[in-house]
Order: C-alpha cells, then sequence, then structure tokens
C-alpha cells in the first residue's frame, strides 16, 4: 500500500545543500507494524512527512494506495492526509485549556459529521485508549502517558488505516512509553491498523515485526523482527 522508490529529499540552506534523504526505496503493506530508527539527523522526520503527505519528494516516486503524490496538488494532499492518516508526535500537541473529549473532537471538525456524531466518536476512541472517565480533563491535568494517549485517540478518531507516530516515546519515562507501546500493539492487532513509528530506542523498536535502519538520509537495513516483544513484559536487554 506504500511504495517509495528512490526517495531523495533536499533542502536548500543559504549555498548548502542538505540532502536528508539519499535514495530510499521501500514498500510497507497493509496492516504492518514497522519501526524506523536511526540518529538525530538521519531523516527519520522528513521519511514520516512524505510517507504522511506533509510533503513530497524532491525527486523518487511515492504512492499510498496506488496513487502517486506527484499527481496531488495542496488541497488532495490534505484530503488524503485527513482520511488515510493518523499522526501522534513526541510532545502530544494538545491543545491548552481545551477537554480531552475537545481535543479528539477537532479532527472530525470538517468531516461533515453532526455535533452528537463528533461526540460519541470522540468519546469511543477515548474509551479505546483507556480514557474513557477522564473525557473532561485538560491535558494539564493529565500525566504525560495518559496525554499521548488522548493523543492516539486524537489520530484514530477518524479510522485512518495509518498511523504514522515520530518518537512517541520520546517524552515518557521506559515504563509508561512500554504502555504505549502496548497500545499501539493492541490497536495494530484489532483492527490490522498499520503503524510506523520512529524511535531511537532499540527496546522500542523490538515492540514492532519490522525494524527499517536509516543513517544519513539512506536505508542501511531492512530486516523483519521474528520475536517483537511483547509490551508488559519486563524489561530484558538482549
Ligand atoms: N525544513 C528544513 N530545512 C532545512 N533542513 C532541514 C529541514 N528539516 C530537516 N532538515 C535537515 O535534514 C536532515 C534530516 O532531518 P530530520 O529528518 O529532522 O532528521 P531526524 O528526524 O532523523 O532527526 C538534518 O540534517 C536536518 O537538519
Ligand atoms: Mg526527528
Amino acid at each position: 500500500m506504500i511504495r517509495a522508490q528512490d526517495l531523495t529529499k533536499v533542502y536548500q540552506m543559504g549555498d548548502n545543500e542538505v540532502r536528508a534523504l539519499d535514495g530510499a526505496s521501500f514498500t510497507i503493506n497493509k496492516g504492518e507494524m514497522i519501526a524506523i530508527m536511526g540518529p538525530s539527523g538521519s531523516g527519520k522526520s522528513t521519511l514520516m512527512s512524505i510517507i504522511g503527505c506533509l510533503d513530497v519528494p524532491s525527486s523518487g516516486k511515492y504512492s499510498l494506495d496506488d496513487v502517486s503524490v506527484e499527481t496531488l496538488d495542496e488541497s488532495k494532499l490534505a484530503e488524503v492526509r485527513g482520511r488515510k492518516i493518523g499522526f501522534v508526535f513526541q510532545q502530544f500537541n494538545l491543545l491548552a485549556r481545551t477537554s480531552a473529549l475537545e481535543n479528539v473532537m477537532l479532527p472530525l471538525t470538517y468531516a461533515g459529521y453532526s455535533g452528537r456524531e463528533r461526540e460519541d466518536r470522540a468519546r469511543k476512541a477515548l474509551e479505546r485508549v483507556g480514557l474513557g472517565d477522564r473525557t473532561h480533563h485538560a491535558p494539564n491535568e493529565l500525566s504525560g502517558g495518559q496525554q499521548q494517549r488522548v493523543a492516539i485517540a486524537r489520530a484514530i478518531v477518524n479510522e485512518p488505516n495509518i498511523l504514522l507516530a515520530d518518537e512517541p516515546t520520546g517524552a515518557l519515562d521506559s515504563k509508561t512509553g512500554v504502555e504505549i507501546m502496548d497500545l499501539f500493539q493492541r490497536l495494530h492487532q484489532e483492527n490490522g491498523q498499520t503503524v510506523i513509528l520512529v524511535t531511537h530506542d532499540s527496546y522500542v523498536a523490538r515492540h514492532t515485526e519490522r525494524i527499517i535502519k536509516i543513517s544519513d538520509g539512506k536505508i542501511v537495513s531492512d530486516e523483519v523482527n521474528l520475536d517483537p516483544i511483547k509490551a508488559g513484559t519486563p524489561r530484558v536487554e538482549r
């Protein structure tokens, strides 16, 4: 469903060119759960932006469900994004002083649902992430892990095919991080949700079924993880 062929992304910085992506090729099938790993500055976020149709490559081909993004203008790109992709970020990106419920309802604003329907869907999404009893709490009344759950509820409320998470456990302690991985695993198993997450933590990455490593904008390895860690098991370095 995701097909990337020889992607490059070049940023012009004054007289300097930064090659954030340098010939990356891969395919990701519907329903996979994948980690993208690499050092800081290796191009992970740039790659996520392209996968998520927030940006387009400088060269190469990228297609989502057999639609080439090169053929789409900005408004079509935004439509694909809204319909097919849910985003989760390291810093949660929730609206402050706004209840969990309203934060989760936000992506439904322009989807043509009635107020009642939006509220029902948002409530269900919060229940799915285990926060059915926190709908009226604002972000500053929630722990970091709970805030990330709200952000995940917001990402899934539109029922997107693909969930993209950029360092979703990066701002959390390791125990809470594992709980978030447990949630991603559940969404993946229960709904066959495609989950693609970026992490620099190899322990987090080993909760997924495939690990793609990137360095200097190039994919340096792409391996199946035959024995993903089940979230909730005690941390053992291996
Ligand atoms: N908007 C931008 N303008 C210029 N350079 C950028 C921009 N975004 C990223 N870069 C550069 O591209 C490279 C890859 O960045 P990024 O994809 O954010 O890496 P990562 O997420 O792996 O840390 C870095 O050298 C970064 O400085
Ligand atoms: Mg990044």
